[in-house]
């Protein structure tokens, strides 16, 4: 969702804000906006994206030692210069940036007005700071005690950050639902404070992640955190994982296919130390701490959004195939509205790249009400999805810039299949045996990823001959018909192309009647699983014209002669063909996109991190 972004102290700020804005442009695009003090608090805002905001700033006073920023993605109110954030409050001594939604904006407002407030924008934040000043003004107490007072009156969620002009040495940060860090500069009194550690990396490692419910005060060089129920609080300080080249493109035209590129090693960085194929030992902390509630578990449900709910669909297969537990795989946003029943000896997987995504921790926090243990399997260190989960795993796939989830995918498919070997394991589900010959193939997928990697320029062909096709069909089946949604999704979220995932067998009960000569199909064939059936649905397909595009086992000759097209990846164990199979989905998703002109780190409409509902 949206990004923001402070700095205080002895250097410039506009520089810094700047550059640490188009670090988080991945979080939202529609507007950007700067707020500085110099002698006076100067605000300055724009619909488009940051270099937009740069060139309205040419000649501007940018001057200050003190200022924040903001990139938006809209949710009240369309992105237009007025909706743009920082927002003022009535007298205009105080501005904010916000990130989240204050649900009971529309009454606050309304009493506002009543009390001769007037707004410029449509937004909830602008409520949200007059609400503020009004409660500062009418109590006569400082800004800091009237935030306090304010956010106990919001309903919703925010990370937000105030400045106020008649106290240029000051920052008031808060945070409940959407997440805030706040850097430890290594100047005398310098402080940052952002939506993620990404714009703050190259200045300090030492930051503190605020919690709900608590307001973070930078005055005259210092921080002090407090709760909104006015509890003091001690930072607990530690120090960032990432490094500078991680978030940087490293010499690709794009994030997405440095990303795509980096899946050799964030696999290998996702397996490494956990598994050990010669003993057939696998160590992970959460398996072994919870291996007593992991040995009588009846039932486990997998929850995420997005690809990572495509995770959790492989992660269903895996589970079943692996340690014969009964899996459900649920949409978050689905699961935390509809009074699911849980039982105390479930366990519930949440799976989420950003470890923020709302409606995933939303039905975190349902599933722990009802007594549920909740594992995390996710990618951001320190965020709100591990620190809520009673346990779980990282995936070490570093940080995935952008917008379409590639290299996270595979390191979440990769941390799933560990966990359910191990849990079989435990269970006795799987024979020593088997479990050697597994782990072996999963060593191996680094490797076989590079190799499936060099399907690059075939694809790229490829992406040149379906680049106007205007719808696109997804076929796969078992463990594959997941990777068919991932591959339908990447195509429609980067290039705009209406795309389907359906399980092969499947197509005959409806999305046949689509079929004739316009029509890619891409199928997902491997040699191992039901090759003989989806020969079957090839042969449908070909029989109303369609165009085949078919994923196969490199030194595949039967669909080599039935398909339009193949593209060969190597042959692994069944269960573990998601980690090859969807390397060729993503590439042609990108070349398609990037031949298409489209934005491919940053699609229309989209966010990376969806931190609203
Ligand atoms: C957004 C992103 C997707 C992502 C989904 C879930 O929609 O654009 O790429 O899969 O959120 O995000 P999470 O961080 O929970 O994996």
């Amino acid at each position: 969702m949206c990004g923001i972004v402070a700095y205080i102290g002895p250097k410039q700020a506009y520089p810094i804000i700047v550059k640490g804005l188009k670090r988080l442009e991945y979080r939202g695009y529609d507007s950007a906006g700067i707020a500085l003090i110099n002698d006076t608090l100067k605000i300055y805002k724009t619909k488009g994206k940051v270099s937009d905001l740069e060139l309205t700033l040419e000649g501007k006073d940018i001057q200050g030692n003190i200022g924040m920023g903001h990139t938006r993605w809209a949710t009240h109110g369309e992105p237009n210069d007025e909706n743009a954030h920082p927002h003022l409050s009535q007298s205009g001594n105080l501005a904010v940036i916000h990130n989240g939604i204050i649900e009971n904006y529309g009454t606050i407002k309304e009493e506002l007005i009543k009390r001769g407030h007037t707004f410029e924008s449509d937004t909830d934040t602008e409520v949200l700071i007059h609400l503020i000043e009004d409660i500062q003004l009418n109590e006569n107490i400082s800004i800091d005690e009237a935030v306090r007072l304010a956010l106990n009156q919001v309903i919703g969620a925010y990370a937000i950050v105030i400045l106020v002009k008649n106290e240029p040495a000051k920052l008031i940060a808060a945070r409940k639902g959407s997440p805030l860090v706040v850097g430890l500069g290594r100047e005398e009194g310098e402080f940052f404070l952002a939506s993620d550690a990404t714009p703050i990396v190259e200045y300090t490692r030492d930051v503190t992640y605020l919690n709900d419910g608590e307001i973070a005060f930078v005055k005259d060089g210092k921080l002090s955190i407090k709760t909104i129920e006015n509890i003091a609080k001690t930072p607990f300080i530690q120090k960032l994982e990432i490094n500078l080249e991680e978030i940087e493109k490293g010499g690709y035209p794009h994030f997405m296919i440095k990303e795509i590129f980096e899946q050799p090693k964030s696999i290998y960085d996702s397996i490494r130390g956990r598994i050990d194929s010669v003993q057939g030992k696998i160590a992970m902390r959460s398996i072994q701490e919870y291996e007593d509630k992991l040995r009588n578990v009846k039932r486990l449900i997998l929850i995420g959004c997005g690809t990572s709910w495509h995770a959790a669909l492989v992660g269903e297969y895996l589970f079943e195939e692996f340690a014969r537990i009964p899996v459900e795989v649920e949409y978050a946003s689905e699961f935390r509205y509809r009074n699911p029943i849980i039982y105390p000896d479930d366990l519930v997987i949440a799976i989420s790249q950003s470890g923020e995504t709302a409606d995933t921790l939303a039905a975190i926090e349902l599933a722990k009400e009802k007594g549920a243990t909740v594992f995390g399997v996710c990618n951001v260190v320190g965020s709100s999805i591990p620190r809520m989960s009673h346990a779980g795993a990282y995936t070490h796939a570093g940080p995935e810039i952008g917008v379409a989830s590639t290299k996270a995918f595979t390191a979440q498919v990769s941390v799933l299949t560990i966990m359910a070997l191990a849990v079989a394991q435990i269970r006795g589900a799987i024979s020593q045996e088997r479990l050697r010959l597994v782990l072996s193939e999963l060593e191996a997928i680094p490797q076989l990823v590079e190799e499936a990697l060099k399907t690059n320029d075939h694809i790229m062909k490829l992406a040149a001959i379906f680049k106007d096709s205007r719808n696109f069909l997804y076929l796969g089946r078992g463990v594959n018909f997941p990777v068919a949604l991932e591959g339908a999704l990447k195509l429609k979220e980067i290039s705009y192309i209406h795309a389907e995932g359906y399980p092969a067998a499947e197509m005959k009960h409806g999305p046949i009647a689509l079929i004739d000569e316009d029509m890619p199909i891409v199928v997902i064939a491997p040699k191992r699983g039901m090759y003989e059936k989806v020969m079957s649905n090839i042969q449908e397909v070909k029989a109303r014209k369609g165009k085949i595009i078919a994923i196969v086992t490199q030194g595949d000759t039967k669909i080599k002669e039935m398909a339009d097209y193949v593209i060969e990846i190597p042959d692994t164990e069944e269960a573990l063909t998601p980690l090859l199979s969807t390397i060729p989905l993503q590439l042609l998703s990108y070349h398609i996109a990037v031949l298409r002109g489209c934005n491919v780190d940053q699609p229309r409409n989209l966010a990376k991190s969806v931190t609203v509902e």
